[in-house]
């Protein structure tokens, strides 16, 4: 059965062993992941049993006034995709982000993040599920531009 909570300290070497398993036999970067999901960001976890099998995870930008709130990364692995686990998991984070600018004394008014251009797959997706294409910001990533996609709340 897939669940949904946030991702604890004691998910560290599940997440080290999913990007180990989905993304690159790279030990130091999958650390270095598994820090950053954890200690640098707000992260939620969908597992099926003891297997995580999609994370987003988010941060407020600016100050909380601005009512701002960035998606920092999302994945779904791949045996696991369309089956609406993405869906659940931007879901969860806007309803976890409305509560926290709420609890500060503040209302989330948008959620943004970047991708990049030639992500189809990514465009579909947010497209689906209310976000708009913004800006495109030339020579963001290494090897692609980046598009602004944004949600008004
Ligand atoms: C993008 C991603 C997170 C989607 O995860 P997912 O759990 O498969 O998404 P969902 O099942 O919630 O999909 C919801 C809708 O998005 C659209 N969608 C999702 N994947 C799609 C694809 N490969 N092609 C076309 N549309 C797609 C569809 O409209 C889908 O609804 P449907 O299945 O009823 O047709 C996943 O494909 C992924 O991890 N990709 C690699 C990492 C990535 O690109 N992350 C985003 C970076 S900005």
């Amino acid at each position: 059965m897939i669940e949904y909570r946030t991702a604890l300290i004691d998910d560290k070497p599940l997440l080290i062993k999913m990007y180990l398993e989905e993304i690159e036999d790279n030990v130091e970067r999958a650390a270095r992941f598994a820090d950053d999901l954890i200690e640098h960001t707000r992260t939620i976890l969908s597992t099926d049993g003891e297997q995580i099998c999609g994370t987003v995870s988010w941060e407020t930008r600016g100050g909380l006034e601005d009512g701002i709130a960035e998606i920092v990364s999302l994945g779904v692995s791949e045996e696991y995709r369309r089956q609406g686990i993405a869906t659940k998991l931007v879901e969860i984070l806007t309803n976890q982000a409305i509560e926290y600018f709420s609890e500060h004394g503040h209302a989330l008014r948008v959620i943004f993040l970047f991708m990049e251009r030639t992500n189809e797959t990514a465009r579909n997706f947010y497209k689906g599920i209310g976000f708009s294409e913004g800006a495109e910001i030339a020579g963001f990533y290494p090897d692609d531009h980046a598009v602004i996609w944004i949600k008004h709340l």
